[in-house]
């Protein structure tokens, strides 16, 4: 992992910073307004220079040329202050963290005046979060999954962008506040990278076993409680669906464990969240194609995100119990392989006919959500790589959210939706689970045809839910990679979508 930026509040005069860039807003309905200082003379000169319109997402970077104590100013146009929002705030907020990697900025100086004393803000913006979303979208793009590229250049820290970020206010009375905001910030930035990590890993080097390991020490690390199974306590368990899957792989399954428990609450809710762990998916027996199977590396995306949301939870000190639990293991076809048509009992005692081996997720998932409602928990949330069918759904603009509580999905969309952060419900009407009806076993995993896929993977989840469990399905499969069109994250690889999601739940709940 790249070290991470360091974010520092300041309240001081903007005259007085010593930095390579200075980041100054700029609403479209005016002129640049230089802040003022020993290079305001210098800006004043420029800026009568070319025009710039200053829309939402359009910058201009000037270079000072001199020997002041700021280098360059940079204009962050964000459009009609009337018309800002937390989103576009975090977007621009991309758009400079790019260009002052572009620039290779060492250090850099955001003017946060000159965006609060914006004319015509929605007074639900307060200035702490306009300055924690403008962070976020700074810390969230800073992400490189480098450690198997042996070049120097590829490693060159200072290629990274730069190593502080200053948030400059003349508003004391906002600095403690700016203080924990960026800390909170630092906090995603930390468990944001760590779910990519996962996700991007390779799966002959993130093996279920190497995962296991992993969350071992992270939860050490974080006074989490932690616990692993090997496949013969999932035997012992009796989740005979979880090994099914694994049954043709020469690696060993594992199913972590985690337990965050909230300090001085007396009584806390427990929330379980529930994370797909398919280390690679070749689809088993029922191969995939080759093209793009090397995607299939982020298929325990699911699992990455319930470590690294519980990880930042702990650190925002949720004030809700966490159980989660990250099931991993490989679907691979091979002589010990299941078949289409096998039965497979699982742990809730149902029996399951698979018609698809590459229908493995929804078989994982049913025998750790089981397991997961022994602990009591007030609402149980899973979040996998489930279906393909998502996609074609909502496209790359939304996961897919189904589960047999309205009140729970509305709680999981508003948390994702003060992150920028999206979710959309399908349904989940009981006459789906007429396309699932087997006639040899309790169910089946698939249909004969792809009708209504996502939610038919949900259906299939939904009979391992007992009688009084909330709960909440994330179909993740469309963006947990190759998502481009937020300015602030990664355009290749693992996005780390939904981490700050299921952290704000488990904060919110
Ligand atoms: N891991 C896949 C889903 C997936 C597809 C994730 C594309 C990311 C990108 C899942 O295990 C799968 O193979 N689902 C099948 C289900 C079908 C066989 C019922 C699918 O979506 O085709
Ligand atoms: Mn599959
Ligand atoms: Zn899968």
């Amino acid at each position: 992992m790249r070290k991470l930026t360091a974010l520092e509040a300041r309240t001081s005069a903007a005259g007085a910073v010593d930095t390579d860039v200075i980041a100054v807003f700029q609403d479209s309905g005016k002129k640049p307004v230089p802040p003022r200082g020993a290079y305001s003379a210098h800006v004043e000169r420029l800026r009568h220079g070319e025009a710039f319109a200053a829309k939402a997402g359009s910058l201009q970077f000037i270079r000072f040329g001199g020997k002041g104590s700021v280098e360059s100013c940079l204009f962050v146009g964000f459009g009609l202050a009337g018309e800002l929002t937390e989103e576009k705030v975090r977007s621009a907020g991309g758009h400079v963290w790019s260009k002052l990697l572009a620039e290779k900025s060492k250090s850099a100086t955001v003017h946060l005046d000159t965006l609060f004393g914006a004319k015509g803000l929605k007074s639900d913006l307060s200035h702490a979060r306009l300055a924690r979303v403008f962070a976020e979208g700074l810390v969230l793009g800073a992400y490189r999954f480098n450690k198997h590229k042996t070049s120097s250049e590829a490693k060159e820290e200072a290629s990274f962008g730069p190593a502080k970020i200053t948030f400059l206010t003349q508003e004391k009375a906002l600095k403690q506040q700016l203080d924990r905001e960026l800390a909170n910030v630092m906090a995603i930035a930390e468990c944001v990278q760590l779910t990519r990590d996962w996700s991007n890993e390779p799966s002959n080097h993130g093996t279920p076993e190497h995962f296991a390991a992993e969350a071992r020490k992270l939860a050490r690390q974080h006074g989490l409680k932690v616990k692993v199974l090997t496949e013969a306590d999932a035997a012992r368990e009796k989740m005979g669906l979880y090994l099914g899957v694994g049954q043709g792989s020469e690696r060993e399954g594992r199913i972590v464990v985690l337990e965050y428990n909230p300090k001085g609450v007396k009584r806390p809710k427990t929330v379980a969240f529930v994370g797909k762990g398919i280390t690679f998916d070749s689809g088993g027996i029922s191969i995939k194609p080759s093209a793009r199977m090397e995607e299939m590396k982020h298929d325990m995306t699911g699992a990455a995100t319930v470590m690294g949301a519980t990880i930042l939870a702990a650190k925002w000190g949720a004030p809700n119990r966490i159980v989660a639990i990250l099931a991993f293991t490989e679907n691979m076809p091979d002589g010990k392989a299941i078949q289409p048509g096998n039965v497979l009992k699982s742990r809730s005692g149902k029996t399951v006919e698979v018609i698809n081996t590459d229908a493995e997720g929804r078989l994982i998932l049913a025998d750790v959500l089981d397991y997961a409602q022994d602990f009591k928990p007030d609402a149980v949330i899973d979040i996998a790589t489930l279906t393909g069918a998502v996609s074609v759904a909502l496209g790359k603009q939304a996961a897919g959210v189904l589960g047999n509580d309205d009140q729970l999905i509305d709680a999981v969309r508003r948390a994702g939706e003060v992150n920028g952060e999206r979710m959309w419900q399908l349904p989940l009407w009981d006459e789906y689970f007429e396309d699932l009806k087997s006639d040899t076993a309790d169910m089946r995993n698939s249909a004969n045809d792809a009708l209504g896929g996502t939610i038919r993977g949900a259906m299939f989840l939904k009979q391992f839910i007992r009688k009084g469990t909330q709960w909440a399905h994330l179909d993740i499969a469309a963006m947990a990679s190759g998502v481009s069109q937020f300015s602030y994250l990664p355009k290749k690889g693992a996005s780390g979508i939904y981490v700050r999601t299921l952290a704000q739940f488990a904060k919110d709940f």
